[in-house]
């Protein structure tokens, strides 16, 4: 094991629960603090509860459920329950649910009384292979992703499988997407077991998901900061997240979770990496026809397009004002700081938007 996965190993199934109540047992809190969503409520908490054993007093947070409740509010909300219902720095917060709960209550363990322990318990496919993982917390600001958060790791994630049983179809690609995105920066050959995925099946997913916890965790302990390779994992992200930003400021425009963002953002950063790094063309209308078959093709009018580009410069990964990206020279080997002029934005956009039989025939 290495150093960073000792700090904060990433344990399975039973495996995680029976290192999680040796944690309990050597740390004696004074109280467990459970935070859920609205959903995670419904569909997780007795499962977690029936399986925890401790003689520790233990109190439910909810916070509501989405992407829009992830904010300094909700911190605060929640940073003042803690409080009234006597939280001291023995406390121990578990945060139980995908992205969004693990994210915010990594930040707000973080932040109280200076810092208590946490230990994420991922609900979402997303959240098992790579919210939950890496010790990046934090909420948006208005529209802007994760643009107050820090970076500490919790004290251990727990990835329980049986979760992802009640997760809806939506999300289990949402989540998928940062699975073929590691194989796309990382390894070949994951990228084409995952290609040939029928369904997202739990037994076949046991193992893809426990490779892709591991692409991330091996990128993450070479650079927990963030300094080089860590932004590998960014890739898809700038303008992914320029569409999240704008499709959740939006909410006329249809409704697309972080992973369905990710997945249109790599198609076009595909794109960019033939344009400049002279990435393969066939490998590039590859990922495009996979990633289309999976996630359909969202919509962008030429004014989407001009105000998704004008959002990227507040994306934090921007430096002294430049768009970087993360591109590919092939797969498995990633190329970061990339700066990339806006006439080349508009063209992705153009490849991404053409039928399939035209990119075939380029
Ligand atoms: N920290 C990081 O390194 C990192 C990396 C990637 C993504 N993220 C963040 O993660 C968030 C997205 O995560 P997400 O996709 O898990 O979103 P999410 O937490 O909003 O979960 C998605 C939906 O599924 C519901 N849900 C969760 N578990 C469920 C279950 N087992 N059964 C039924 N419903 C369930 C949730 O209530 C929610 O409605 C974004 O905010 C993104 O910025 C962070
Ligand atoms: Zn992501």
């Amino acid at each position: 094991m290495t150093k960073t996965s000792t700090e904060s190993p990433v344990l399975f199934n039973q495996k995680g629960y029976d290192h999680f109540h040796e944690f309990l047992r050597q740390e004696n809190f004074t109280k467990i603090f459970v935070l859920v969503d609205s959903n995670t409520h419904v569909h997780c908490l007795s499962s977690f509860l029936q399986k925890l054993e401790t003689n520790v007093e233990i109190e439910v947070l909810e916070i509501e459920a989405g992407e829009e409740h992830k904010t300094i509010e909700t911190c605060n909300s929640l940073w003042e329950a803690l409080s009234e219902l006597g939280g001291d720095r023995r406390s121990l917060l578990v945060n139980l649910g995908g992205g969004v709960v693990t994210d915010l209550g990594g930040f707000v363990a973080a932040a109280f009384k200076r810092g208590i322990a946490c230990v994420h318990f991922p609900t979402t496919l997303l959240s098992m292979v790579d919210a939950a993982l890496g010790g990046k917390n934090g909420v948006n600001l208005g529209a802007l992703k994760n643009q107050v958060g820090i970076i500490k790791k919790p004290e251990m994630v727990v990835v329980d499988i049986s979760f992802l049983a009640s997760l809806p179809p939506s999300e289990m690609r949402s989540g998928l997407a940062e699975m073929l995105k590691h194989g796309l920066i990382a390894d070949e050959d994951y990228w084409n077991r995952l290609k040939s995925l029928k369904d997202l099946d739990l037994t076949d997913l046991e193992d893809l998901i426990s490779e892709s916890i591991e692409i991330k965790e091996n990128v993450v302990a070479q650079d927990p900061y963030e300094k080089g390779l860590r932004k590998s994992l960014n890739f898809g992200h700038t303008l992914g997240h320029g569409i999240e930003s704008y499709f959740l400021e939006n909410p006329e425009k249809q409704k697309l979770l972080h992973g369905e963002a990710v997945a249109a953002g790599m198609v076009l950063a595909a794109y960019l990496s033939t344009e400049l790094e002279g990435f393969p063309k066939e490998k590039r209308d590859d990922i495009n026809r996979i990633i289309t078959s999976i996630y359909g093709k969202t919509d962008f009018t030429e004014e989407d397009q001009k105000k998704i580009i004008d959002l990227l410069k507040f994306d934090k990964k921007n430096e002294g004002g430049k768009i970087n990206f993360v591109l590919l020279r092939q797969i498995g080997e990633p190329v970061i700081d990339r700066e990339v002029p806006n006439t080349f934005l508009l063209e992705a956009f153009r490849y991404y938007l053409a039928p399939q039989e035209d990119v075939d025939a380029d």
